[in-house]
């Protein structure tokens, strides 16, 4: 089941889950575009790295990216801008992992927070081969306490 705060009125909320973020990360302007301002996809690589976090505690092991789904640019990310991304497991198949991704960016010198983006990313657990394998579903529930909690 997704945390309350993931449902589709998402995108109204005006305040961040309040947990720790998976990953929390600085906007520096080596990641800007030509223009000056952060570039798309370095935010969609952190969001990678964030719902990769919680693929490999779910996989237990390698897992890789097979599809992103309703990627949605909300707001503008600035240089200094302090990012957080909050990963979470929504639904686990055979050997696929749904983690919803939302991320949320605070000016350095304010309080307050906004989110900028959110997507649906499926990972594949792999084997050594790098072929599709199945995840070991006892545990489950502990990991997505865990990663609940983070
Ligand atoms: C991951 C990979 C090994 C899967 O191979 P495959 O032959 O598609 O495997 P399968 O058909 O058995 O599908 C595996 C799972 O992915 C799911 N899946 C396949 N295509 C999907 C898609 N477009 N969206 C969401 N899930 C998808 C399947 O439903 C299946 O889920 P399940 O096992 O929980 O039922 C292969 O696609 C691959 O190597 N992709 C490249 C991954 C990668 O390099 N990512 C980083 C990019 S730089």
């Amino acid at each position: 089941m997704p945390p309350d705060d993931l449902d589709d009125e998402s995108v109204q909320q005006d305040r961040p889950p309040r947990r720790s973020p998976t990953i929390r990360t600085i906007a520096m302007p080596a990641d800007t575009n030509p223009a000056g301002d952060i570039f798309g996809g370095w935010l969609m690589s952190q969001m990678d790295l964030a719902a990769g976090t919680v693929a490999a505690l779910t996989a237990r092991g390698r897992s890789a990216t097979i599809a992103v789904e309703g990627m949605k640019f909300l707001r503008p990310v600035k240089v200094g801008d302090e990012v957080s991304l909050f990963a979470d497991l929504v639904r686990v198949g055979r050997s696929s992992m749904h983690i919803r991704v939302q991320a949320w960016r605070r000016q350095r010198e304010q309080e307050a927070s906004e989110k900028v983006t959110q997507a649906t990313f499926t990972f594949v657990a792999l084997d050594d081969d790098g072929r599709a394998r199945p995840i070991d579903q006892s545990g489950l529930a502990d990991n997505r306490d865990q990663n609940a909690q983070r």
